[in-house]
């Protein structure tokens, strides 16, 4: 079945989910214009999910996709490990002259896809994709009896088999170029770091399942290339850092408009997780303190309110600036125009399906 017949879609092109940049208004853009929306609800609170989906829909009656987290839950972290990292995150705050208070352990809300769930099964979402790990076989059941189409995601061909084990429909190859988080969850090696061009064919031929090709796709060259290498289906996340849904602040996006293809890095800081962004002087700072940093849930939610205040005021240098090594080729203007200029250039003979 071709991929926009099973999607329910006019033309193979997602809109990457990115949590705190995608919002409603961007998901139902892209929809309306026949592409697939991707609304990314990872680690939020059931009540918040289930708020955006509501959101999302009465602004668009096609299909999206909700994007959920599937990373572990349990593992713990030393507080003296949190007490170091509040100390230095006490010294950056002063640095800037914003107000400190120390949170305690207690305060951290930790939302699993779990406690999603039941909203996705209630709002009958029709596609539900996710990364960071693999869904629990009786989440797949739940899903698959209510005829949702699962799309995983694999940063190297080890994960996209056992995504494929696992009963997903879909797997995304997010190359290493993909701005955002790596969607690894094989951590008995080293992390995997494999550009498109490589992955994407060696996944193809691994598994049996489509593909959607991910990390560094911006115009039609590259996307062809993408289906050229056998992918089905393309998303682009970068692309639309800048458009006028994005919830991005301005200093993201000028600091997006202005990168170069040297401009990002990988970076634990922020989260924890393995994510690419714009260097900045926050990344920086966190590392060349080489501590031990705390797990994902935890330093995730040590960074929230600086992260949150930096976005409100602008202040570039505490942004998580999450954008992809092709991201200065994101455009502004309305979600839906970018994606029309893109399929224009694209020759889809067959297209609409
Ligand atoms: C700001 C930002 C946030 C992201 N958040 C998510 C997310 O919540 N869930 C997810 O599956 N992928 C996330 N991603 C990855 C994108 O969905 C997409 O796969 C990636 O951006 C593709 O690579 P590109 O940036 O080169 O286009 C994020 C990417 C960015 C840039």
């Amino acid at each position: 079945m071709k991929l926009t017949t099973q999607l329910a879609i006019a033309y193979p092109i997602l809109q990457g989910p990115m949590l705190g940049v995608t919002t409603p208004a961007m998901v139902a853009a892209v929809a309306n214009a026949g592409g697939l929306g991707s609304l990314p609800v990872g680690g939020l609170s059931p009540e918040k999910t289930h708020e955006l989906i509501l959101a999302t829909k009465s602004k668009t009656d096609k299909p999206f996709a909700v994007n959920l987290f599937a990373h572990e839950t349990s593992v713990s972290t030393s507080q003296a490990d949190i007490d170091t990292m509040l100390n230095l995150l006490e010294a950056i705050y002063e640095d800037y002259g914003i107000p400190f208070s120390r949170p305690a352990l207690t305060e951290f809300n930790f939302y699993s896809y779990q406690d999603q769930i039941e909203v996705l099964l209630h709002e009958q979402i029709p596609i539900v994709s996710f990364t960071f790990g693999l869904l629990e076989p009786a989440v797949v059941d739940q899903l698959k009896q209510q005829g949702s189409t699962l799309i995983g995601t694999a940063t190297c061909v080890r994960e996209a088999i056992l995504l494929e084990e696992s009963g997903v429909d879909i797997v995304v190859a997010q190359g290493v170029e993909a701005g955002g988080h790596r969607g690894t969850f094989l951590t008995d090696g080293p992390l995997p770091q494999v550009g498109s061009l490589s992955l994407l064919p060696q996944i193809v031929d691994a598994v049996s399942l489509p593909v959607i090709a991910a990390g560094g796709l911006f115009d039609a060259r590259t996307v062809k290339a993408a289906f050229v290498l056998g992918a089905e289906g393309v998303q682009l996340g970068s692309f639309f850092l800048a458009s006028d849904e994005s919830a991005a602040s301005e200093a993201y996006k000028t600091a997006v408009l202005s990168a170069s293809d040297t401009s990002t890095a990988l970076t634990r800081a922020f989260s924890g997780r393995w994510a690419r962004g714009i260097t900045n002087r926050f990344m920086e700072q966190v590392e060349q303190a080489t501590l031990t940093i705390p797990y994902y849930t935890y330093q995730n939610s040590l960074t929230a309110g600086l992260r949150a205040y930096a976005q409100q005021n602008n202040i570039p240098e505490l942004i998580s600036l999450w954008a992809g090594q092709s991201a200065s080729n994101s455009r502004r203007g309305k979600a839906s125009d970018l994606l029309r200029s893109l399929i224009e250039q694209l020759d889809f003979d067959q297209e609409p399906v």
